[in-house]
């Protein structure tokens, strides 16, 4: 890989020698902590006081990160340092903001939250190569199976690193949903309307790396194409930090919630069909930039001519990783759980979509020939 160079481990054990730092706050994955190799790594890094906590639930949720917030505020750490995958950065990222709050659910649930000070100095060490949240400012829990969004320029952590090493050890299919996250979230971003030059250069250079890289990462893992999912990751963490997400992030959550099914491996399962209407409907975009050049920018990262190619791209990327896209082997039924399903969807998201959906257009794409 060219020109790749990001903070990695010599940063991360400066960073937690400095003599400021007292006392870290360590929150991690439970399994994930030992089978990453992270464990070995704290344990030759941090000479210091520190408290563990191991993350117990599958997705974010607001009891446990209650807990969090509570063991912090004991705890009163100079450092918290989050390693694990995006739930665990998540749940780092709000308690380090909203530890003060005095109805927590009730201020997430209506928006009324105040993001504060941070309470301590926060750095991301990713385990998995896929959301880049260690780069973003907002972060994901859920309330009763319903996602809510916390957002504000204090959640990003000050500091991250990336570590290859931690990332290689991962299971074929947490490596599959996560890289796939990351393709699909710089896609996402290249389309949003909130869109600028900025998260198009981030977004563009994030998916001409993922896409040369992500089989051969899951497939015959090594140090540079872990190392250039990372990067990846990253960038296309960057360019949603500006741009947000789109449609098929906002509609993902409840595939998440009510059916289990990993984030990255939920958002594979509509984005292709969003792709699709939204190249249709490219006369109609709403946007203030030439949507049909934004997807010239990733038939050309793809090597594709056209959008018909581009999409049978993607699917086959998507059948090689054994990303599951029948909802019927996924033992999700929509005929059954559409109103539930639809009421977990995240409007907002929703609206940075380039073409207007109505929701008619809404059930069609998400439930194929309903
Ligand atoms: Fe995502």
């Amino acid at each position: 890989m060219e020109d790749i160079n990001f903070p990695s481990t010599n940063e991360l054990k400066i960073l937690l020698n400095e003599e400021k730092i007292k006392k870290i706050f360590i929150i991690c994955g439970k399994n994930s902590y030992k089978s990453s190799g992270a464990d070995a790594l704290m344990k030759e890094s941090i000479k210091k006081n520190s408290q563990f906590y191991f993350k117990k639930s599958y997705y974010p949720e607001i009891n446990e990160l209650k807990e969090i917030i509570k063991l912090i505020k004991r705890y009163s750490p100079d450092l918290i340092l989050a390693i694990g995958g995006g739930s665990v950065l998540d749940y780092a990222k709000i308690a380090n903001v909203l530890f003060d709050s005095r109805d927590l659910i009730e201020e997430i649930y209506s928006s009324t939250y105040k993001i504060k000070k941070k309470f301590a100095k926060l750095a991301a060490i990713p385990t998995t190569a896929g959301s880049g949240a260690e780069v973003t400012s907002n972060a994901v829990i859920y309330i009763n199976k319903v996602k809510y969004s916390v957002e504000g320029d204090n959640l990003r952590p000050d500091f991250f690193f990336l570590v290859p090493d931690l990332v290689i050890r991962a299971s074929r299919a947490v490596k599959a949903s996560a890289g796939f996250d990351a393709i699909a979230q710089a896609i996402e971003s290249l389309i949003s309307k909130k869109s600028n030059e900025k998260s198009v250069k981030f977004a563009e250079r994030s998916l001409q790396i993922s896409l040369k890289y992500f089989l051969d990462f899951l497939n015959k893992p090594n140090l540079e194409n872990t190392s250039a999912m990372n990067f990846a990751a990253n960038l296309a963490g960057e360019a949603i930090n500006i741009s947000k997400t789109t449609a098929p992030h906002a509609v993902s959550y409840p595939f998440t919630s009510m059916y289990n099914i990993s984030h990255g491996h939920a958002v594979s399962l509509t984005l292709n069909q969003f792709l699709e209407f939204n190249y249709k409907n490219i006369s109609k975009a709403n946007c203030n930039f030439d949507l049909s050049s934004r997807y010239k920018i990733m038939f050309k990262a793809s090597k594709t001519k056209n959008f018909l190619d581009f999409n049978k791209f993607l699917v086959d990327i998507k059948v090689n990783a054994n990303l599951e896209n029948n909802f019927q082997n996924l033992k999700i039924d929509l005929e059954r759980d559409y109103d539930k399903f639809i009421s977990g969807v995240n409007i907002l998201r929703l609206s940075n979509n380039p073409i207007k959906l109505n929701k008619e257009d809404l059930k069609n794409i998400i439930i194929p020939n309903s």
